[in-house]
């Protein structure tokens, strides 16, 4: 069964302690947390202090999507505020091995994110570090668009390269997915569904995260 990560994004940020418990309470598995800087993506949504204060009033995983030009200078912030897991984009600056490893040397999950236009075996180097790899199925910046399809080779391609090397690896996929597209994608290989506006813009949220849950 795929993991459900909710995505935020889409949340009522005026009643975000409300809106998170609501999808916790339903069964979703993680909390997605999109972070924007407005250089990396052409949009600014939340930071630090919000992972800080969802870490203090709901117990639920923390999955921090950072969206950000230069993920090493806030690592340790977003960890010490409370992320479970930490995605950074390997088409951000930095040096990709070394985040990855202080991510996990500091006891949680690391992530490597790629876009829609960004080749699977990007990530192939360090898949070793990784405990997460994201494929994002449509440019990174706003919820509520239309999902790409060309994830699923790139799905299939990390999933076949992650069996051939013996690495036990989750695969994410976030951005426009919805009921109609999650079973393929759960059937290439997709084990976390990250889904905003399909959980939040749903009319019974709650049938919402059970019908992906279902699946
Ligand atoms: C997009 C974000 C996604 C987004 C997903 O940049 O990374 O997490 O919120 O929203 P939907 O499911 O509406 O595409
Ligand atoms: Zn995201």
């Amino acid at each position: 069964m795929a993991k459900l990560a909710p995505s935020i994004l889409s949340a009522d940020f005026a009643n975000l302690q409300r809106d998170v418990q609501r999808i916790l309470d339903a069964g979703a598995d993680w909390v997605h947390v999109d972070v924007m800087d407005g250089h990396f993506v052409p949009n600014i949504s939340i930071g630090v202090p919000v992972v800080k204060a969802l870490r203090q009033c709901c117990d639920g995983f923390l999955d921090v999507h950072l969206m950000i030009s230069q993920p090493e200078k806030y690592i340790d912030a977003f960890i010490k505020a409370g992320a479970d897991l930490v995605n950074i984009h390997v088409e951000a600056e930095g040096d990709m091995a070394e985040m990855l490893q202080k991510i996990r040397a500091a006891g949680k999950m690391s992530a490597l994110t790629i876009k829609p236009g960004t080749p699977a075996e990007e990530v192939f180097p360090y898949l070793e570090l990784c405990d997460m790899i994201l494929v994002m199925s449509v440019e990174p910046g706003f919820g509520g668009q239309k999902f790409m399809p060309g994830c699923f080779p790139k799905i299939r391609a990390i999933k076949a390269e992650l069996e051939a090397r013996g690495l036990q690896c989750e695969i994410e996929v976030d951005g426009g997915v919805n009921l109609e597209n999650a079973p393929e994608l759960i059937q290439a290989g997709a084990t976390v569904l990250v889904a905003g506006s399909s959980v939040y813009g749903a009319e019974n949220l709650e049938q919402r995260v059970a019908d992906f849950k279902a699946l």
